[in-house]
């Protein structure tokens, strides 16, 4: 597939790609939590939580890691299953994490990986999506927002 004069190919991860992958999530996760989220964890505990958040979603209900390769190597991926909506209990999808490798981004990959996993959502039955971006993260709001992605609902969080 043709992206931005590059030619990737998209498939399911496997085994011997998730190690980097994990890495890649607890790293980039880390700098999405907020001050309070961070007190009182450590980067090795976070990544564990990582570890744990690919298990879950693979072992969910159509969950996928979906990847795009380069020559052979791992250059984006998007993590995502279905699951009930908490509040209408209609069936939709959650995209827990998407990553491009800084030298694919700004060429549209984000935009194929959300349409693939949009596409994978809907043949198995999800009236809808969502995900969760951190309010400093604009490219991945600008990603999502040209994805078709609206601002449904704000999470107010406060420490105690
Ligand atoms: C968020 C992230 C996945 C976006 O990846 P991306 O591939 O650059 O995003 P997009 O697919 O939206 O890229 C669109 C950009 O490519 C350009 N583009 C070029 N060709 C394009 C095409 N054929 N189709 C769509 N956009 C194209 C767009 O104009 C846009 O440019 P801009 O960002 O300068 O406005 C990436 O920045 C990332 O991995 N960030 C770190 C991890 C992270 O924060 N993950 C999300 C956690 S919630």
């Amino acid at each position: 597939m043709g992206q931005g004069g590059l030619s990737l190919t998209f498939r399911s991860a496997r085994p011997e790609d998730m190690a980097g992958i994990v890495a890649t999530s607890a790293e980039t996760g880390w700098e999405q939590l907020s001050a309070r989220e961070r007190e009182g964890v450590t980067p090795e505990d976070f990544a564990a939580r990582v570890a744990g958040m690919f298990h879950h979603a693979l072992s969910a209900p159509g969950g996928a890691l979906l990847v795009a390769e380069d020559s052979g190597k791992v250059v984006g991926y998007i993590l995502f299953c279905l699951q009930p909506n908490n509040l209408t209990g209609r069936l939709e999808g959650f995209f827990f994490d998407q990553f491009v490798e800084p030298e694919y981004r700004h060429r549209g990959l984000a935009q194929e990986l959300n349409a693939r996993a949009m596409e994978r959502c809907a043949g198995l039955g999800a009236t809808g999506v969502s995900l969760l971006i951190a309010p400093h993260n604009g490219d991945s709001q600008k990603a999502a927002r040209r994805s078709g992605f609206k601002v449904e609902r704000l999470i107010f969080s406060r420490p105690l």
